[in-house]
């Protein structure tokens, strides 16, 4: 079986599925493995490097994805403005597409209907459950790793003061405060990545484990007072809290975040919008020169003031709304994306063949479309109700 890497189009994006390392194991369980020319470059690998791993080279997008019988990529199929169509044209029946494919965001769906009936079986990387069986796997936590620590670092490129305390002959400048909303997986890193910076660091979250965790690397917890049965859903994942508990949330969050140089906005629930944490109202209560970063963006982002993919100065206080973080981290991101993909890939490979045993609970929650059909539980149950409403 051959496995293609395509050269990601998306524009910033500089990450590639595959490493020349990766590539090393694909060979090694099997597979043949085509790269497309320059496929590497933005994550600074050579052409000459995966084909010394053993990757033949294709001259374009269109052989590549001829010969593939699996294609792996980072993001899903974008169009092709330049050549008037989209990737998802170039597949073709019978064909395997692992990729972050949020298929369940409504701006998907039409690729995702698109890919069902071309045939195509597809698996997305955000449906890798987030169980210890699977963490080799776990693309999305990596890149949410990525996540947190790039973005503390963009946010303090932004503050206009220093993280650390700094003694010097004109005195003493007090270390910069930072709270970070939502210790997950990324607000984890950039509770880590702040202290490591020098600042003091509060951490806020509605789950009692999270709130030990921050704790544990050395975050002063703020104390929400959400009662747990409301805090935890199915799983022990968060859930979304009734719009009073919001409220009184944001009542506490209010004056803590008047006192903050960066606020760090990571809080999410899983398969839902983002929620809303801070209001204008709060930002402007900020000093002049602080920071907002709202990495939540691509669910809706956590602060009303954040504009999409930019980074925009309101009451003088910065909002960083960039999309896409782990793209600019493109080696280290390529390096743990490349590490994930093929340990799935591995996963499912049996005497050189890949297999999708959809009794397995990993393959199943990340089965997308298969033999025609939209097999992914969460996009049928939001393109259900989103049809629902129409009516
Ligand atoms: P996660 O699910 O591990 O963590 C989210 C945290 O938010 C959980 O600990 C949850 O308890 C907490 N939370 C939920 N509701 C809350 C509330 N009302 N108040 C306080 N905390 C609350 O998610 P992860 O992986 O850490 O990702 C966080 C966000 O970062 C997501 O929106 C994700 O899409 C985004 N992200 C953005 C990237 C970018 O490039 N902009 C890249 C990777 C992740």
């Amino acid at each position: 079986m051959v496995i293609g890497i395509p050269k990601e189009i998306m524009r910033g994006e500089h990450r590639v599925a595959a490493t020349p390392e990766t590539v090393g194991l694909f060979r090694a369980d099997g597979y043949e493995v085509l790269v497309e020319r320059g496929a590497g470059r933005g994550a600074f690998f050579s052409d000459e490097q995966y084909a010394s791993a053993g990757a033949r080279l294709a001259d374009s997008a269109e052989s590549l994805y001829r010969q593939s019988d699996i294609v792996l990529k980072v993001k899903e199929p974008q169009s092709r403005p330049e050549h008037g169509d989209h990737e998802a044209d170039l597949l073709h029946e019978g064909q395997v597409l692992i990729a972050f494919l949020h298929p369940a965001s409504p701006a998907n769906h039409d690729l995702v209907r698109r890919l069902a009936a071309r045939g195509v079986t597809s698996l997305t990387l955000d449906g890798i459950p987030r169980i210890s069986r699977a963490q080799q796997m776990d693309a999305l936590t990596s890149m949410s790793t990525c996540a947190g620590y790039k973005g503390m670092l963009m946010a303090a490129d932004q503050l206009s003061r220093f993280m650390p305390q700094i003694f010097g002959a004109a005195g003493m400048i007090r270390p910069a405060q930072v709270l970070v909303i939502g210790s997950g997986v990324a607000g984890l890193q950039a509770i880590a990545t702040a202290k490591r910076l020098g600042a003091v660091v509060h951490a806020a979250d509605i789950r009692p484990d999270a709130a030990e965790q921050g704790k544990s690397l050395g975050a002063r917890i703020v104390a929400l007072n959400i009662p747990p049965e409301l805090a935890l859903g199915h799983g022990g994942y968060a859930q979304h809290l009734p719009a009073a508990w919001l409220e009184k949330e944001r009542a506490v969050l209010a004056d803590i975040v008047a006192g903050m140089d960066i606020v760090f906005c990571s809080a999410l629930v899983p398969g839902s919008q983002a929620p809303l944490l801070l209001t204008g109202d709060m930002v402007t209560r900020m000093q002049p020169g602080s920071v907002v970063i709202d990495i939540s963006i691509d669910q809706g982002g956590n602060c009303a003031l954040t504009v999409p993919g930019e980074t925009v100065v309101d009451h003088d206080v910065t909002i960083i709304g960039i999309k896409n973080i782990p793209g600019l981290l493109p080696s280290s991101a390529t390096w743990l994306f490349a590490k994930n993909v093929a340990s799935l890939l591995h996963y499912m490979t049996e005497n050189k063949t890949l297999r999708i045993d959809r009794q397995d609970d990993i393959i199943a929650s990340a089965l997308t479309t298969c033999d025609g059909r939209i097999v992914h539980a969460a996009t049928l149950d939001v393109m259900a109700a989103r049809e629902g409403q129409a009516r």
